[in-house]
């Protein structure tokens, strides 16, 4: 149990120090600043936070992800705005996130948190694409471990469901915890989890394939912005853990 704990706290400490890590190498004054999602991305929307109030950073205009970070943003006073609004329509200088699976190529498995169609929007409208994870997140072969998201129009569910089967995944709804039945994303969508026994396809075929599905609004492969990568490795010379940073 305590052992338990300690892992927790380790993994915690790894997810601060990629998110501040970055934040002080990547952002400047003045930047169009995509904000993800997740319990690693927070720290660093808390370290734009804390340099916009120590006056360290200014004139940051965030693009929030989810409501989540909309919501830390409001407490944190970082300005944010619409990918439609005059402030941030022509795109973005750099977008920093989480990831649930990344292979050597960079390449990743987003949306444990259900927000992956928002952070693909600013994940390809980013000039710089920077993805914090601890060493957790790393792997050989995306599929491998997590589920792919799909986010799908909920009269689409079942012809959507037939169409992934026959790619070969295995499909299961997403269930909400403390609501019955299915998750509800923040664009009124379901979301169906897949795995496949045997991942052999390209994942940059795959993000193709599956959205060509009717029914599809967007899925959690990000093949197409290969981002930098900052990975938190503990380290038993270092509590505080390393980071190693990974180009595309
Ligand atoms: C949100 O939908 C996701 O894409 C997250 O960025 C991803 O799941 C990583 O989340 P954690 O940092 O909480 O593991």
């Amino acid at each position: 149990m305590e052992q338990d704990s300690n892992r927790l706290d380790n993994n915690t400490q790894l997810k601060q120090l990629a998110g501040k890590t970055a934040v002080d190498e990547t952002v400047k004054s003045g930047m169009k600043l995509g904000l993800g999602t997740g319990s690693t991305a927070v720290h660093a929307v808390r370290r734009v936070g804390e340099l916009l109030a120590q006056g360290v950073l200014r004139d940051i205009c965030a693009f929030a992800t989810s409501f989540q970070t909309e919501i830390e943003c409001e407490k944190l006073k970082i300005p944010f705005y619409s990918l439609n609004s005059q402030e941030l329509s022509s795109g973005l200088d750099l977008t920093i996130d989480g990831a649930d699976e990344v292979d050597p190529k960079n390449r990743l498995i987003k949306g444990g948190g259900g927000a992956h169609l928002i952070e693909k929007l600013a994940a390809y409208a980013s000039s710089v694409y920077v993805i914090i994870v601890d060493e957790s997140k790393l792997t050989e072969r995306l599929g491998g471990g997590f589920p792919v998201p799909v986010e799908v129009i909920p009269s689409a569910r079942v012809q959507v469901t037939k169409g992934l089967e026959k790619l070969g995944a295995n499909v299961i709804l997403r269930e909400a915890v403390r609501k019955a039945g299915p998750v509800i994303t923040e664009h009124g969508n379901l979301i169906l989890d897949i795995r496949f026994a045997s991942m052999s396809a390209d994942p940059s075929i795959m993000e193709s394939e599956i959205n060509q599905i009717p029914g599809v609004v967007e899925n959690g492969f990000f093949t197409r912005n290969p981002p930098v990568v900052f990975i938190a490795r503990s380290n038993k010379a270092c509590s505080a853990g390393m980071i190693e940073k990974r180009l595309p």
